[in-house]
C-alpha cells in the first residue's frame, strides 16, 4: 500500500503535563483516511491533518449504524522507539467486525501498515508518563447518501491517535461494577462479539443507570437466561476462586478480547489453572459468601487489567478483596505494561516496533 502523507502545517500544542491527561479527549495532528467504492475497492491511502469530515446527511451511517471500530495503543520505548501491541490480532478481529456488517475487508498488511503510519508520523505524541500511552481509534463506516436499507456501497477508513492517562478516573484503584439484571446488552446471533458502535449504544442506558448510583462501569449477564456473566461495558471479566482463573467463553455474544487473550496466556506461563467456561451470577455470589472468591479484574485495552473492588446484584453489594488490588491483579498489571513498555522479556513475541518510514 501507497500512503501518501500530507503534514500538518499548524501542529497543536502536545499537553504539557502527561501524568495528568485524561481518556480520549486530545487528538494528535493526523489521521489516516482510505475511501471504498464498490467495483474499485479500497483506494486512496493518506495520511492528512487531523480535522473534521464533511458526509451528506444521507449517509448511512447515521441512519442504519453501518460502522465497525478497533482500539489499540502505541507506547513508548527507552530509546525513542514506538511499540504496539499485538496489532495483527486487531487487523484479524476488524476483518471479522467488517464480515458481520457487511463491510468489504481491509487486508490485515494494509490495516497494521496503516496504523504503524500514523503511529510514525505523530510519534512526538506518544506520551512517556507512567499509565500513559497513545490510544489509536481505527473505524470504518458506510457513508453512501441512500436511505434503504442495504450494505453502503461506498466506505471510508478513518484512524484517529489520542494521547491518554487512565481508562477510570481512578487510574489502578479498584473500580465499582453493576450487574445489570434488566437490560441487556447482546445475544448470541446478534454482534455482541465485534466491535460495533451499535453495541455501546445499546448500553448507555444501563451505564448512566449505574453512573447514578455511583458504580463506575456495567456488568452484563446473558440475554437469554440472565444468568451467565458476559463481559463489562469496555473490558472482558476475570475471577481468581480457590486459586483458578476463571472468565467467561467465547460464546458468541461477548468480545474476543485480546487483553484477555494475553492474560490466559500469562496466567498459563504463570502455572495458574485456567477455565474459560460459563459461570454464573450465583456461582460468584456464593464463592463472594463463603470466601473462596480472591479477586476480580477487567481487561481490555483502554482499561488494562482493572481491579474491581465492589460488585452489586439486585440489593446486594459484594466487596471482593476488601477492595484492594489483588496480588494476581498487580503481577498481570506489571508483566503485561511491562512487556507493552519493552521493559520486560516478551516471550510470546507480541511487541512489535514501529519502523520508522514518515517520522
Ligand atoms: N469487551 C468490550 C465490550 C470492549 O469494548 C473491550 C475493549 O476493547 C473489551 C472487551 C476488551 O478487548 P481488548 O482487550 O481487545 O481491548
Ligand atoms: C478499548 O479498550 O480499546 C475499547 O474499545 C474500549 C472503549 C469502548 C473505550
Amino acid at each position: 500500500m501507497n500512503i501518501r502523507v500530507v503534514k500538518n502545517n499548524h501542529p497543536s500544542q502536545k499537553p504539557v503535563a502527561d501524568q495528568s491527561l485524561s481518556f480520549g479527549h486530545i487528538f494528535t495532528d493526523h489521521m489516516f483516511l482510505m475511501n471504498y467504492e464498490e467495483g474499485r475497492g479500497w483506494f486512496d491511502p493518506r495520511i492528512v491533518p487531523f480535522g473534521d469530515l464533511s458526509l451528506s446527511p444521507a449517509a448511512m451511517v447515521l441512519h442504519y449504524g453501518q460502522e465497525m471500530f478497533e482500539g489499540m495503543k502505541a507506547y513508548p520505548g527507552k530509546n525513542g522507539e514506538a511499540y504496539l501491541f499485538r496489532p495483527d490480532m486487531n487487523a484479524k478481529r476488524s476483518n471479522s467486525s467488517c464480515d458481520r456488517l457487511c463491510i468489504p475487508r481491509i487486508p490485515e498488511e494494509d490495516f497494521v501498515q496503516a496504523v504503524e503510519a500514523l503511529v510514525d508520523v505523530d510519534r512526538d505524541w506518544i506520551p512517556t508518563a507512567p499509565g500513559t500511552s497513545l490510544y489509536i481509534r481505527p473505524f470504518i463506516f458506510a457513508t453512501d447518501p441512500f436511505l434503504g436499507v442495504a450494505p453502503s456501497r461506498t466506505y471510508l477508513f478513518c484512524i484517529i491517535a489520542s494521547p491518554s492517562g487512565a481508562y477510570y478516573q481512578s487510574g489502578l484503584a479498584p473500580v465499582k461494577i453493576w450487574i445489570e439484571d434488566e437490560y441487556v446488552r447482546a445475544v448470541r446471533g446478534g454482534m455482541g462479539y465485534i466491535k460495533a458502535g451499535g453495541n455501546y449504544a445499546v448500553s448507555l442506558i444501563a451505564q448512566v443507570k449505574a453512573h447514578d448510583d455511583g458504580y463506575s462501569q456495567v456488568l452484563w449477564l446473558d440475554g437469554v437466561e440472565r444468568r451467565y456473566i458476559e463481559e463489562v461495558g469496555a473490558m472482558n471479566i476475570f475471577f481468581k476462586i480457590n486459586g483458578t482463573v476463571l472468565t467467561p467463553m467465547l460464546n458468541g455474544s461477548i468480545l474476543p478480547g485480546i487483553t484477555r487473550d494475553s492474560v490466559l496466556h500469562l496466567c498459563r506461563q504463570m502455572g495458574l489453572p485456567t477455565e474459560e467456561r460459563r459461570i454464573s451470577v450465583d456461582e460468584l455470589i456464593a464463592a463472594a459468601k463463603d470466601g473462596s472468591l480472591e479477586e476480580i479484574f477487567g481487561t481490555g485495552t483502554a482499561a488494562v487489567v482493572s481491579p474491581v473492588g465492589h460488585l452489586r446484584y439486585k440489593d446486594e453489594v459484594l466487596t471482593v478483596g476488601n477492595a484492594q488490588i489483588g496480588p494476581l491483579t498487580q503481577k498481570l498489571y506489571d508483566t503485561l505494561t511491562g512487556i507493552q513498555w519493552g521493559l520486560r522479556d516478551d516471550p510470546f513475541g507480541w511487541r512489535v516496533t514501529v519502523p520508522h518510514r514518515f517520522g
